[in-house]
C-alpha cells in the first residue's frame, strides 16, 4: 500500500555500469518525500563520482567505516534506516552479505540493519545462474532479505540475458511494498502465468478505431509481482502505455479483441494461472473501410455505426478448460469494470458477471471519469467462487497501488491451495 511517510532509505550502490540508474533511483526516493543516504561501495565510485550521489541525496557520501568515526557512521546508518535498497548489487556483493562480512561501510550497514532490504542484482547472466551465485541468493532469500529477480535484455557487452538491472522506477515500486510490510515470497517457480493488459482498439478505418481508458498499469502490476514470485510470465499487451517490462516477461503485443482470441488460444494451454485484466471492446465496427471514411461522403457510415460483437476471451478460455485442453488445475481470473447501475451496485453486477464467465476469481473495480484507468491507485472487491456461484466469498481488496492490488490479487490465488509450491 502507499504509505505518505518519508522514511530514512539507504540506497546501497555496487560496482557495475549499471551504477548510474541508482542516481535515478536516488531521484525517486527524494522526490517521494524520502531521505536517501547513498553508501556506494569503493568500486562503485569508478562508475558514479561521490559527488553525483552527494548532490542528488544532499547528505554526505563514505564509502569506509573509518570515516565519520566520532558518529559510529557504520552503525549508525543501518540503525536508523526504515529501508534498505541495494541496486545494482553485484555477485561480490551479494557473496559478502551472504557470509556476513562488514569489511566496508556498506556491508556493515547491512549487518546492522533490521528494516527491510531489497537487493536489485546486475551481472552478467553466468556469474547470475553459477550455482554459487544461486546459493547466496537463496541464503539472503531465507534470512528474510528480498533478492528481485533481475530483468533479461541487453547487457554491459554485446551478449544478453538474464542479469540486467530492473529499471529505477520498477525497483522504487518494488522496494516501497516492501518497506510497506510486503514480503513479495518467492513461491511460484516453475509456474506459469498468463496475463491479458491493456485495452483492445477495433479500427473503423485506418485512422480511427473504437477503444477504451484502459493504460494496461494493473496488468503488467500483476506481471510484475508474479515475476517476482518466480513464475515464468507471459503478457498479451494490448495497446498499454510504455511500461518497463517485468523480470524475465514474454510480451506479445495485439491490437484488437480477435487478436487478443488468437494469441490467448495458443499461449493459454501451457499456463497454471490465467488472469484477464485487460479490457476487451465488446463490439467492433462491422465495417472495416479500407480507406479513411470522409465527412460529406461516407456520412451514413459514420452517423449510424453498425457493430458486431466480439468474441468473449475469459468465457472462452473458460470452455477450453471444460473441454479439457487447458491444464485442468488451471487458475483463472477475471476482471469486473462495473460503474453499477440504477437498479445494481457495482458489486451486484460482479457477482452475476461472475456466474456468468465460470472463471474461478473476479476482481471487481469500480470505473468511471478519473477511477482506476490510468489511475496510481486501485481498490476493489475480489470474488472467490464457492460451492454456490450466486455466492461467492468476498474479500475486500483495500485501496493501493497497483502493485499492492496485485500482491493482495496473488496471495488470494495461493490461498486456493493448489498453487502453493
Ligand atoms: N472479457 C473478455 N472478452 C470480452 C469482454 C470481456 O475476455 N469480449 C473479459 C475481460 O478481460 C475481463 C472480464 O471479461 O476479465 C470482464 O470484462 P467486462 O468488460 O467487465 O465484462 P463484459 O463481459 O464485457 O460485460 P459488460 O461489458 O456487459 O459488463
Amino acid at each position: 500500500m502507499e504509505s505518505d511517510t518519508s522514511r530514512n532509505i539507504v540506497v546501497g550502490v555496487a560496482g557495475g555500469i549499471a551504477a548510474y540508474k541508482a542516481c535515478h533511483l536516488v531521484r525517486n526516493f527524494t522526490e517521494h518525500g524520502d531521505r536517501v543516504r547513498v553508501v556506494p561501495t569503493s568500486a562503485a565510485l569508478n562508475f558514479v563520482g561521490a559527488a553525483t550521489f552527494e548532490a542528488l541525496s544532499g547528505q554526505p557520501v563514505s564509502t569506509t567505516v573509518f570515516d565519520a568515526v566520532d558518529e559510529v557512521a557504520h552503525v549508525r546508518i543501518g540503525q536508523e534506516a526504515d529501508g534498505i535498497v541495494i541496486a545494482p548489487a553485484t555477485a561480490d556483493l551479494i557473496a559478502r552479505i551472504a557470509s556476513g562480512r562488514a569489511d566496508d561501510l556498506l556491508s556493515a550497514t547491512v549487518l546492522v540493519a533490521t528494516c527491510p532490504i531489497v537487493v536489485a542484482s546486475a551481472m552478467h547472466t553466468e556469474m547470475w545462474l553459477n550455482p554459487a551465485t544461486q546459493a547466496n541468493v537463496a541464503t539472503l532469500r531465507s534470512r528474510g532479505i528480498v533478492v528481485l529477480e533481475p530483468a533479461h535484455g541487453r547487457l554491459t557487452g554485446k551478449d544478453s540475458g538474464a542479469g540486467r538491472l530492473l529499471e529505477p522506477e520498477q525497483i522504487a515500486s518494488l522496494s516501497r511494498e516492501v518497506f510497506n510490510g510486503s514480503t513479495l515470497p518467492h513461491t511460484w517457480s516453475g509456474k506459469k502465468v498468463l496475463i491479458t493488459a491493456g485495452g483492445t482498439q477495433e479500427n473503423l478505418d485506418p485512422v480511427r478505431y473504437l477503444g477504451n481508458r484502459s493504460s494496461g498499469q494493473q496488468g503488467f502490476a500483476l506481471a510484475e509481482i508474479a515475476a517476482q514470485r518466480g513464475a515464468e510470465v507471459s503478457i498479451i499487451a494490448a495497446n498499454t502505455d510504455r511500461l518497463p517490462t517485468p523480470a524475465g516477461a514474454k510480451i506479445t503485443s495485439v491490437r484488437s479483441a480477435r487478436d487478443m482470441l488468437s494469441a490467448v488460444i495458443e499461449q493459454a494451454p501451457q499456463q497454471d494461472i490465467i488472469i484477464m485484466a485487460a479490457a476487451v471492446a465488446d463490439y467492433r465496427p462491422h465495417y472495416e473501410a479500407d480507406m479513411k471514411l470522409k465527412k460529406g461522403k461516407d456520412d451514413s457510415a459514420l452517423g449510424t455505426l453498425a457493430l458486431t460483437e466480439n468474441p468473449d476471451i475469459l468465457r472462452h478460455v473458460v470452455k477450453m478448460r471444460d473441454q479439457g485442453s487447458l491444464n485442468p488445475e488451471a487458475v483463472i481470473v477475471g476482471f469486473a469494470a462495473e460503474t453499477g447501475d440504477e437498479h445494481h451496485s457495482a458489486e451486484e453486477l460482479a457477482v452475476a458477471k461472475l456466474a456468468r464467465k465460470g472463471c474461478d476469481l473476479l476482481m471487481c473495480n469500480e470505473v468511471g471519469e478519473g477511477k482506476v484507468f490510468g489511475q496510481p491507485l486501485n481498490s476493489g472487491v475480489l470474488l472467490l467462487r464457492g460451492e454456490d456461484p450466486a455466492a461467492p466469498v468476498r474479500r475486500t481488496i483495500t485501496q493501493g497501488s497497483k502493485l499492492s492490488v496485485a500482491i493482495q490479487i496473488l496471495d488470494a490465488i495461493d490461498g486456493l491451495g493448489h498453487c502453493q509450491n
